[in-house]
């Protein structure tokens, strides 16, 4: 396992169909779960929620995924079907992590938004902390109202992300990341005045 500093400079993700099984245990999904559900969370409003697809359930889930496609695609070749309805079982672990966000007296929902993602990452980092590889995926299926509706969620709820959990090929490649001097500055800025 990585020690915390190394895994936060180094997490990458890794493409969703590289990762394999076995896929992680029951406890461990507790862990990944129990890490996810420990961020900040202004109102204590646990504005977020999530759902795990694991075996035959991955396909299942896909078939809806695999439906909407169809009604979307009606001429859809069958290998383009085959490939939607395997959507959610190319890694051996997918949880949902969906956004219970709404209008609130105090809180804003922007703030109920952030945290859905900051549960998100927190998984994501989680897996890697495991020594699993992770994927945090949204595609077309998110925003399509039929796959929402078989998957259980109601009409305010939205899907972050489905974060894709494995086992890695091995160590990924980097991509570059922003420079620091680009997104980063010091308050007041240094005038040349
Ligand atoms: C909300 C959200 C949704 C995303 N959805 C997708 C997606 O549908 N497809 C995709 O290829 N990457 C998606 N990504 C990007 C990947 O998670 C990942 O950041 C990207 O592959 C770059 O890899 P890195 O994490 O190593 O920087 C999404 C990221 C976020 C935050």
């Amino acid at each position: 396992m990585p020690d915390a500093i190394e895994l936060l400079t180094t997490r990458r993700s890794f493409k969703a169909i590289e990762l394999v099984g076995p896929p992680p245990t029951a406890a461990e999904i507790e862990t990944l779960l129990t890490i996810a559900s420990r961020v900040p969370d202004h109102g204590k409003l646990t504005p977020w929620r999530f759902i795990v697809f694991e075996g035959e359930a991955r396909r299942a889930a896909g078939a809806a995924i695999a439906a909407a496609f169809r009604a979307r695609y009606p001429d859809a070749k069958p290998e383009n079907v085959e490939f939607e309805h395997a959507r959610l079982a190319r890694a051996p672990l997918v949880v949902a992590v969906v956004s219970r966000a709404g209008p609130h007296v105090k809180i804003p929902e922007w703030e109920q938004v952030l945290s859905a993602g900051a549960a998100a990452m927190s998984l994501v980092l989680a897996a890697h902390a495991l020594g699993y590889g992770a994927n945090w995926i949204t595609e077309w299926y998110a925003y399509d109202r039929g796959v929402l509706d078989a998957l259980g969620l109601a009409a305010h709820e939205r899907i972050a992300g489905f974060i894709h959990i494995g086992r890695p090929p091995g160590a990924p490649e980097d991509r570059p990341r922003p420079p620091l001097s680009a997104i980063a500055t010091r308050f007041p800025g240094v005038s040349d005045q």
